[in-house]
């Protein structure tokens, strides 16, 4: 069966009391929910982690590289940042989709520039936690295109 990791990075955990202007209030047990519940309909499976630090993000990438059919992920304030997290990306063979709450071009500027849009093969933001069920079907369906 199909098996996305979805991964979450830094601050993620506080959604729901985090600054509720820009990422509104569904916590992050609940986007989890409603993905496993897409899902299920779906017929998949998700696996769902978060972590405020890179070198795990990191190691998950490799473990779902090993183990899972694709990855859903929001790295948070590292898709700024982190060549690290880019070449995790581009070193694994499975599809990833890079996924944010917030509509990362019409912020700062320095939330413009994505070090991982080079190497995921689609990038969803702006829609609130529907980002994420809009990810996890694009990437449902690359998968079922290119099996
Ligand atoms: C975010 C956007 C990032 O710029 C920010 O650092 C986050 C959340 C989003 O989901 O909108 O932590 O990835």
């Amino acid at each position: 069966m199909i098996t996305i990791a979805v991964i979450h990075g830094p601050n993620l955990n506080l959604l729901g009391t985090r600054e509720p202007g820009v990422y509104g209030s569904t916590s992050l047990k609940e986007i989890n929910h409603t993905l496993e519940q897409l899902a299920e309909s779906l017929g998949v499976n998700v696996l769902c982690q978060q972590s405020n630090h890179e070198g795990i993000l990191v190691d998950w990438l490799h473990q779902a590289g090993a183990s899972y059919s694709g990855v859903l992920i929001n790295a948070g304030a590292y898709t700024h940042t982190s060549v690290a997290i880019r070449d995790a990306i581009a070193a694994i063979q499975i599809p990833v989709v890079e996924v944010h709450l917030s509509n990362i071009h019409k912020r700062e500027e320095f939330r413009h520039y994505s070090y991982l849009a080079p190497v995921v093969i689609g990038q969803i933001c702006g829609f609130g936690p529907d980002s994420y069920l809009l990810g996890l079907r694009g990437i449902i369906q690359h998968l079922q295109q290119h099996n």
